[in-house]
């Protein structure tokens, strides 16, 4: 059976990482996040971690090579082979390029498309399972007992990278340098018919995010926009 890959592309606070939780949970397929990722790695002090951690704090991106490496190494494990969730991956027309040279086919790329001034305040109420990379937020999807992971009852954390000032230069890199990625697989999928491009507005209750997101996953065709 050929793998399923699906790309979830969105600004910081879209709600990628809430929704393909979800989205693999439902379609049998792993999440392959490069923040959890390089998360991981800062919180074992690799090499990896101690080099990207102050970028990562500034709201910076991580070097290409490195993301590309983390991926390839990533997709070669077993368990990505039925296919995958690329949840804040490519980032970059260079990695974008890296994972189409790589042969690595692409079945879906969804934007989740949230305003600048919605995404801040999601940002600053998300907390976090740090072992599970469990997502929560204050207001819109509060921990049975507040602060407190519902699974595991251990504490939840707030990222080092959702101060404001770094949600709003994180939210600059993405206009500047990932947005374009939009463009680039719209013109990918009139090219080459194995390949779905959708865009989902994120402005909408979390259920309804979902369902918009599995509605697209049903019913293959060249470019759908759903709600507004
Ligand atoms: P990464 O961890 O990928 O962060 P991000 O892309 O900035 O995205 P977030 O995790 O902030 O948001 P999300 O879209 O997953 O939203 P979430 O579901 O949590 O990357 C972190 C850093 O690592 C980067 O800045 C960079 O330095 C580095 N990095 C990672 N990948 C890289 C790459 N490929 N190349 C280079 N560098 C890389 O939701 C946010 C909050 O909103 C939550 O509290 C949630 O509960 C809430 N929420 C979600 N949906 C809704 C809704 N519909 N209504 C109300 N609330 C909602």
């Amino acid at each position: 059976m050929q793998a399923m890959r699906i790309i979830l592309l969105g600004p910081p606070g879209a709600g990628k990482g809430t929704q393909g939780k979800k989205l693999c949970e439902a379609q049998g397929i792993v999440q392959v996040s490069t923040g959890d990722m390089l998360r991981a790695a800062v919180a074992a002090g690799t090499k990896l971690g101690l080099a990207a951690k102050s970028l990562m704090d500034a709201g910076h991106y991580v070097p290409d090579n490195v993301i590309i490496k983390l991926v390839i190494e990533r997709l070669a494990q077993p368990d990505a082979k039925p296919g995958c969730l690329f949840d804040g991956f490519p980032r970059t027309l260079g990695q974008a390029n890296a994972l189409r040279d790589a042969g690595i086919s692409i079945d879906y790329v969804i934007e989740i498309a949230v305003p600048d001034q919605v995404l801040v305040e999601r940002i600053s109420g998300r907390r976090v399972h740090p072992g599970s990379g469990r997502i929560y937020h204050q207001t819109h999807k509060p921990p049975q007992r507040p602060n407190i992971d519902d699974v595991t009852g251990e504490t939840l954390v707030q990222r080092p990278d959702d101060a404001e000032a770094t949600v709003r230069a994180r939210l600059a890199v993405y206009h500047e340098e990932t947005e374009a990625l939009v463009e680039y697989y719209r013109k990918l999928a009139t090219q080459e018919s194995g390949l779905t491009c959708a865009r989902v507005e994120g402005d909408q209750p979390l259920d309804q995010v979902f369902a918009d997101l599995q509605a697209i996953l049903k019913s293959k065709s060249s470019y759908r926009s759903s709600g507004k």
